[in-house]
């Protein structure tokens, strides 16, 4: 299976998500291609329904762990779910580095996926500093033990690797060749093994376009590919479904 996800981030208002998911739904996708968009919580319940009966699914950019209460502004797991999402980001970049989320707010936030039935899709990455200090494997590394250990691994799980520094809209000032990526993505799988004894499909983020989608697919270890603001615009997006159609 390869999987091409779509973060809308907060790039698209409720009109413009409306109108990109309309465009979209009627796309014809092959059976071991599995594409999600994560669209706005704002916009989430429309695009939702668009694409029902679809080949395209929906996750949410983000969950609380809580089920339900006085939590100003936040939407939980359970209602990610209920209103027909099937998979849930954690501790995307910007959610770590703009909302200060620490790795033991993303344990919380995998297990209460994993108790309404939700994917999450863990998102790690070292930043610039790391990668200049030679740090990246070990803030990877911890990134991994601490949202994971403890749990239960027959739980669905998929892990994201993105680079910050790569991310377009950070300091996207670098591109992560695709011969780097498979070789961190092939890393990360062999340290996954210490949590399951599952296969984990490792997903690649960071500046992918239509224009070098291919060369990341074409790697073996890398299952797929989440992808931020080429995945707002239509020609882009399709492009890169073509890919594999
Ligand atoms: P980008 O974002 O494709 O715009 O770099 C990827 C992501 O942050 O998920």
């Amino acid at each position: 299976m390869q999987y091409i996800f779509a973060n809308w981030k907060m790039y698209l208002n409720a009109t413009e998500s409306l109108a990109l998911a309309t465009t979209l739904a009627p796309t014809t996708l092959s059976s071991d291609v599995e594409c999600a968009v994560f669209p706005s919580m704002l916009s989430f319940c429309d695009v939702e329904k668009t694409f029902r009966g679809s080949s395209v699914v929906t996750g949410v950019q983000d969950v609380f762990w809580v089920s339900k209460g006085a939590y100003t502004g936040a939407v939980s797991a359970q209602m990610a779910k209920d209103a027909g999402a099937k998979y849930a980001l954690i501790g995307h970049s910007e959610r770590r580095h703009i909302f200060g989320e620490k790795d033991t707010d993303l344990s919380k936030k995998i297990q209460a996926c994993d108790e309404v039935g939700l994917v999450p899709v863990l998102c790690i990455g070292e930043t610039k500093e790391d990668l200049d200090s030679d740090k990246r494997q070990y803030r990877l590394k911890r990134q991994l033990q601490e949202s994971l250990e403890g749990k239960n691994f027959a739980l669905p799980l998929m892990v994201a690797y993105e680079p910050v520094w790569a991310i377009s809209g950070g300091d996207g000032s670098r591109a992560c060749l695709p011969a780097d990526a498979e070789d961190v993505i092939g890393w990360i799988k062999q340290e996954l093994k210490n949590f399951s004894a599952e296969s984990i499909p490792v997903l690649y983020g960071g500046s992918v376009t239509e224009v070098n989608a291919k060369e990341y697919l074409n790697m073996p270890s890398i299952d797929g590919l989440l992808i931020g603001s080429a995945s707002t615009r239509v020609e882009s997006f399709t492009s890169i479904l073509e890919i594999l159609s």
